[in-house]
């Protein structure tokens, strides 16, 4: 895996025409990207079939939560369209999780993520959806039942990482959002580390999207974050 393999770029943005800026902006160093719910909603399947025709890595932040079979359908539709990341929440249970991840086996390239809690949720938050009041037992055996359905991988904040590093079978994917260069401001990001913190806690990958969407220069935040990869390998 490249250094620029595993910096994924959010494309958390209303249109095409503005993801297409930002993936200009950044050029070949840029070899992944994130299309989530916004993007998807609003300009449909074009935008990732242009991405993997331009040689982009996808990773398509689908979060499904469905009954099996409508799960089945969305992650063979993913991999048709070329997607190399797909999502499904873990709390949709095993059989949710074995329908992602057989829908997947027939694209190799597309490795099934599962989400455990998300991560603007604290301890005090689980309570009133009727779950014990720790985000760290529910990530564990939501992560548990996911590596045992099979799924390539989980997407955990930083500070879960590590934990899970040692928990999870040896060449599990671990997908961290929700990483701040060190001095950013903080925003709406309950468990805030920098892309370090991350990948030293057992990161494979990053997602970054506002620190380099939002930045006055987009392409020097992205090598920013390229560089604190590099210098923790
Ligand atoms: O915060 P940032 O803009 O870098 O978020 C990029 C992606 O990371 C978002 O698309 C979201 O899916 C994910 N994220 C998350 N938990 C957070 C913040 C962001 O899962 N607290």
């Amino acid at each position: 895996m490249t250094v620029a393999e595993r910096v994924i770029v959010a494309l958390d943005l209303p249109d095409a025409d503005g993801a297409r800026r930002l993936v200009a902006q950044l050029g070949d160093g840029a070899v992944a990207y994130k299309i989530g719910l916004q993007l998807l909603a609003a300009e449909g399947p074009a935008l990732v079939r242009e991405l993997v025709a331009a040689g982009k890595q996808v990773f398509l932040d689908l979060k499904l939560l469905e009954i099996p079979n409508s799960v089945a359908g969305a992650v063979s539709a993913a991999g048709a369209l070329g997607a190399t990341m797909v999502t499904v929440h873990a709390c949709g249970g095993s059989a949710v999780l074995r329908a992602a991840v057989d829908a997947a086996r027939p694209y190799p390239r597309l490795k099934v993520l599962a989400l455990t809690v998300i991560t603007s949720l604290r301890d005090a938050d689980l309570p009133e959806i009727g779950l014990a009041p720790s985000v760290e037992d529910q990530v564990l055996r939501l992560a548990g039942l996911a590596a045992t359905a099979g799924c390539d991988g989980v997407v955990a904040s930083a500070h879960k990482a590590r934990l899970l590093k040692q928990r999870l079978p040896a060449g599990t994917l671990i997908v961290t959002p929700g990483t701040q260069a060190a001095g950013s401001p903080r925003n709406d990001q309950a468990r805030t580390a920098t892309p370090a913190d991350a990948l030293r806690a057992g990161a494979t990958h990053l997602v970054v999207g506002r620190a380099i969407t939002q930045s006055a220069d987009p392409r020097a935040a992205f090598e920013a974050v390229l560089d604190e990869v590099r210098s923790c390998r």
